[in-house]
Parts: C-alpha cells; structure tokens; sequence
C-alpha cells in the first residue's frame, strides 16, 4: 500500500466498535444463565477468533455483528485444537475460561502469537489447580489444557495485563472460595465492568479485584467505538498543518486515554466529552492542527495507552524538544516488538530515534520525506505509517498493510474518506 500526503483534513468519522469490550462480551455472555443481546460487536481478525473459538467449544451465536443473541453456552470438548489466530486476548481469556471448564482443549496461533509470553496466564492457572501443558518449558503456544476444579487464591501480578488480570477472573469465577487479582498498575478494567453489570459477586479494592463462583445476568450491551483505532485520526489531526477531526460515539474510559491525556500536556488542541457514562463512559474527541512541545512522559501513564505508544513516537518526531518514554518494556510482547519495529521503520525514513530496553527518546521536529517500511505483520504498525505516509512530503509505501484487518478492517476506506 502506497500512501500519498494529503493537503487538508476535515471530516467527522465514527471508528469501529472496541476491540477488547467485543472479546469480553463473546465471552461472558456465553457464561450468563440466559440470553444476552448485544449491539456493535467488531468484526475484525481478532474478534472472529474467539467467535470462532467459542463456537467450537460449546457458544451459541446467532444475528449478527451488529446484533448479536447469545443463549446460554452448552460447554463441550472441541474436536479439533482451537485456533486464536494472532489474537492474545483470545488465547489469554479463552485459558482462564477452559481452566475451569471440564474437558481437554488444545489452543494454538500463528507465528506471532505462537512468541508471546503465556507463562504469566499459565501459572497462575496452575495455582488455582489447571492442568496446562505448554511448549517451551510451559511458556509458549500450543498449549494443552484439562479444565476441572479449580481453588481460589491470591494472585499478585508482576506485570500489568488486562488480559491476564482477565484470564484470572474467569478462572475465578469456576473456583472454590475467593479468588483475588492485585495489579502492579491499573490495566483496563472492561471485564470487571462487565461482570459487575452482570451481577457477578466482586470485589473492586484499588488495584486489587476479588470474584466468588455465583450465577451470571445476560449481558446487554451497545458497544462504543474503539479509541486505540480512534487514536490514529487523533494524531493525523494534530500532526497535519491544516486538520481538524471529530469523532463520535467514542470509548473514553479512564484507563484507556493515557495517549490523549499525554498529547494534552503536549500542548495538542484535544478535547475530549463523556456523554454517557454507563455500561462504559462514551463520548466525543475533537483534534485540530497543534503546535507540540516533546514531553518525558510519566511511566505511570503507560497501562492506559500502552497501544498507542508507538503513536508518541511519531509524535514526538514531529514535537519541538525530545519526547521520552521509559517503563514500556512490554511494547516488546505485543505482536511485534513495538519498539523495534517503530524504530527500525523511522530508521527508514532517515528519521533516528533512541532505544532503550523499556522505551524510546526522540529529538523533534524531523522531516518526514519518504520511502519504504514494513509492518512486521503488526496491525497497528501499518496503521502508524499510514498516519506518518498522510504527513510525508513524498509518500511512503507499506509492506504488509493488509495486516490492519486485525482490529480495523475498513481502516484504509476510512482513511480514503477523511484525505478526500
Ligand atoms: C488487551 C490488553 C492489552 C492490550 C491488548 C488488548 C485486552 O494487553 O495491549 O491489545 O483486551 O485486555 P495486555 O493485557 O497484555 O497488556
């Protein structure tokens, strides 16, 4: 895909439903004791992954993504070994939920997925009393699990991960007893969310979230568009000298707009309104054309964006002063290594940028003339250097852009209408 500079942006735009509210409502609603509905599910990559993988293991689905019924799930062996495809969630959630599910079930996923860390959802599965088998010294997919009777216990987290937090709390809910999840960090809490608006017997406590076995309420939900997909028009806005973009019927929970938050106090022309609060504050962004000022940003900010660094990056290229982020280290667990694959792209470019084992530096404002990069088979990769080829003087060409069907399909549609 060969993007071209584009002179003015001016548009309105609504981006897909939220990727990680549509795995959560898959799932939990399949745990429910009746029908569920629930309008604005993704189709995306990711989320046909665990549509299908639920399926195969006893979900009963019908509609479609735009409304979906969800009856109650009839669990049952898969025949075959289940296919998460390059979706962690997927692989992570789908763990905690077999752990206590009786039956044998075999999960697997593709090259990239198949390099991710388990290990942080596999033990803790095996201390509540999971029998998982895995490559690599129980670290890596394929894994084999044996569902059965789980324990309740105390897990503190060495890393702030939604999705583990997730896989734990699902376990939990098959467990005997208590079952507690302290974070490090607070990561996005849309399954607590979820499970409370289902009646689910919790305990939220700062960082730490405790879940006993009980019965679960159908789900009915509208899910908000995704801001981590919203976040790329946000920085084309703000990086473009002549833009300026709303979008609506946004997700703005607080633990997802670290970036927006950040770009703020990069002196960006950003606003964000919650206009509903309830089942997940939603709402409207406006960016305009701005002048940025690079920012050491605060590591304590990186949970709630941690998608969308590799934006900051380009950000930061373009920001007067240099931008530093340290206390990422887990860019490098993400279906790239996010911080290679950012840098080595720029290094492309001719734009240079400092690495670190746990984050970046780079000195602004660089040129951005041109050239070649590749996404690394990284949706959101492909994604930043169509924002960066938009603000290019000469265009840039993206090898493996078709990756962006991930979690954005009709991203290129999208970004088509809006460079009209
Ligand atoms: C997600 C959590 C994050 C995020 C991922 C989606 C989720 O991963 O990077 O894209 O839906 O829970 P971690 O839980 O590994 O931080």
């Amino acid at each position: 895909m060969k993007i071209l500079p584009a002179k003015k942006i001016r548009t309105e735009i609504k981006v897909p439903p939220d990727k990680s509210i549509s795995h959560r409502a898959l799932i939990l609603s399949s745990m429910a004791g009746e029908r569920s509905v629930v309008h604005n599910l993704l189709e995306s990559g990711d989320t046909l992954s665990t549509f299908q993988v639920m399926k195969e293991i006893g979900a009963r689905f019908s509609g479609d993504f735009e409304r979906m019924e969800i009856l109650p799930a009839r669990w049952r062996e898969a025949v075959r070994p289940l296919d998460c495809g390059n979706s962690g969630t997927t692989a992570r959630m789908i763990s905690g939920l077999l752990a206590g599910t009786t039956g044998l079930h075999i999960l697997f996923g593709d090259e990239s997925l198949s390099r991710r860390p388990m290990k942080r959802v596999i033990e803790p599965l095996k201390k509540m009393g999971a029998s998982i088998f895995a490559r690599n010294d129980d670290s890596l997919l394929p894994l084999s699990i044996k569902g059965g009777d789980l324990r309740g216990c105390v897990h503190d987290l060495q890393v702030a991960s939604a999705q583990v937090k997730s896989a734990i709390l699902l376990a939990g809910m098959k467990a005997e007893g208590i079952t507690t999840v302290i974070e490090p960090a607070p990561s996005r809490d849309h399954t607590e969310r979820m499970l409370v608006s289902m009646g689910a017997k919790m305990k939220i406590d700062g960082r730490a979230v405790s879940i006993e076995r009980g019965e679960l309420n159908p789900v009915f939900f509208q899910i908000p568009g995704d801001v981590s997909s919203a976040s790329f028009f946000v920085v084309l806005a703000i990086l473009h000298p002549d833009a300026s973009i709303t979008i609506r019927n946004v997700g703005l929970n607080e633990r997802r707009t670290g970036l927006l938050r950040t770009l703020k106090k990069m002196g960006a022309e950003i606003e964000w309104m919650v206009e509903e609060t309830s089942p997940e504050p939603c709402g409207t962004i406006v960016a305009k054309s701005s002048r940025l000022t690079g920012l050491e940003i605060d590591a304590g900010l990186v949970p709630s964006m941690i998608d969308e660094i590799p934006l900051l990056a380009l950000a930061g290229v373009n920001a007067h002063g240099s931008t530093v982020i340290r206390g990422a280290g887990e860019l490098r667990k993400k279906e790239s290594d996010r911080i290679a694959s950012t840098i080595e792209n720029f290094g492309k470019l001719g734009i240079g940028i400092e690495e670190f084992e746990d984050g970046f530096s780079v000195e602004g404002p660089q040129r951005i003339v041109g050239g070649s990069v590749d996404s690394a088979g990284d949706h959101r990769i492909a994604m930043l250097f169509t924002v960066a080829g938009i603000l290019s003087e000469e265009g840039i060409e993206i090898a493996g852009s078709d990756s962006v069907r991930i979690s954005y399909p009709r991203f290129f549609q999208d970004i088509a209408e809006v460079c009209r």
